[in-house]
């Protein structure tokens, strides 16, 4: 059985998401050749099953424009009330330089354009270089495209907790930070989860099954050479592990979420993002998509159809003890982009 209350979360009054997102960075290249036709079919086959949430950028390549064929489509199969179930949340990367109000509002109306929308549902903005003080302007043009309709709520990708503090200290409205965050990766906990329960902000967390590396696939396999990983995504989360506790550690883990999977009759994936669905502050998890290559759509959807007890909970935490402290080794949320 399906629980729907567990599957929704309300991230602003008028903002309704699935908590587990689809995630579209998987079509911007380094994840296997994309064919539009495959990609956009495979979209109509997630919103059927629920997935209803779209993670994207205006950097990830062609997913603004797969998002704006989506609508197109599914409104002449299915109809404008079918079209309304959908939310697209965006980014904005812009580069670190001079921020004018010309160019935030020529890079929205890009976005808006690409995805056929009157208006972003969430536009997440990314900064990469806080010594570039210029974020702090961004943001406040931002917030005039809000106010004029054309951005419904704003977010953050990839801030740190003091840099949050700054954007909420002057009076700017943010609702949900987005970070990576998995039973590897616990950073979120140290200051951006207390910081976020306190003034109410959502987060969006992403890397909680590490690429793929956190399922069935890997249990009892030799440390595959970097050569080996077929994609970006796979790569970057293979670092994060050897600096987490490396390969001999991680087979514990994933020995400890078989174990737990196999008491639910669910897969390493699904406990691995229930884990990250039970913390405080989190709204929902982003799952990559490798659309019109292969999906894990019947696998992902069972997320909903369990809950994780304490006991669970304290032997995966007891393998985490023995591990690395990302948060000394890297830094708060966001440091690997700095
Ligand atoms: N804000 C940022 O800086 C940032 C950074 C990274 C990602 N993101 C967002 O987060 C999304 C997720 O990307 P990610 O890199 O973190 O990847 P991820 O979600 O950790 O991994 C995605 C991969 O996991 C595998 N997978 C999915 N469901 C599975 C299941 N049930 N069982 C086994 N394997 C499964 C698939 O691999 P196969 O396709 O090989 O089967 C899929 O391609 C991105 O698309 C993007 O929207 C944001």
């Amino acid at each position: 059985m399906n629980d729907m209350n567990k599957k929704l979360y309300q991230l602003a009054p008028d903002l309704t998401i699935c908590r587990i997102l689809n995630g579209m960075w998987q079509v911007a290249g380094g994840h296997g050749y994309v064919d539009q036709e495959l990609a956009i079919a495979d979209m109509l086959r997630y919103h059927d099953a629920g997935f209803t949430t779209w993670d994207l950028a205006d950097i990830y390549g062609p997913a603004e424009d797969f998002i704006g064929e989506f609508r197109r489509r599914l409104l002449k199969v299915k109809g404008k009330e079918e079209l309304s179930k959908i939310q697209a949340l965006t980014k904005w990367v812009p580069q670190p330089s001079r921020i004018t109000r010309s160019i935030v509002n020529r890079d929205i109306e890009t976005s808006l354009r690409r995805m056929g929308v009157s208006s972003l549902d969430l536009l997440q903005f990314h900064w990469w270089d806080y010594n570039n003080p210029y974020y702090m302007d961004a943001l406040k043009y931002l917030y005039d495209l809000r106010d004029q309709g054309h951005i419904k709520h704003l977010g953050l990708t990839n801030f740190d907790t003091e840099h949050m503090e700054i954007i909420a200290d002057s009076g700017l409205q943010i609702i949900s930070n987005q970070v990576q965050y998995s039973i590897i990766d616990r950073r979120p906990e140290v200051k951006m989860i207390p910081f976020c329960m306190e003034h109410k902000i959502s987060l969006l967390a992403y890397g909680s099954i590490c690429g793929g590396l956190i399922s069935e696939r890997y249990v009892g396999a030799k440390e595959p050479a970097t050569a080996l990983l077929n994609t970006l995504s796979l790569r970057k989360y293979k670092k994060m592990i050897d600096a987490w506790g490396g390969w001999n550690l991680f087979q514990s883990l994933l020995l400890t979420l078989q174990t737990i999977a196999k008491k639910y009759n669910v897969s390493i994936a699904n406990v691995a993002t229930n884990y990250i669905l039970a913390k405080s502050a989190v709204a929902g998890v982003i799952i990559g998509a490798r659309l019109g290559i292969v999906d894990h759509i019947r696998d992902n959807i069972r997320v909903f159809n369990f809950n994780l007890d304490k006991s669970d909970c304290d032997s995966i935490d007891a393998i985490c003890t023995k591990a690395n402290n990302l948060f000394e080794i890297i830094g708060d949320c966001g440091e690997e982009y700095r």
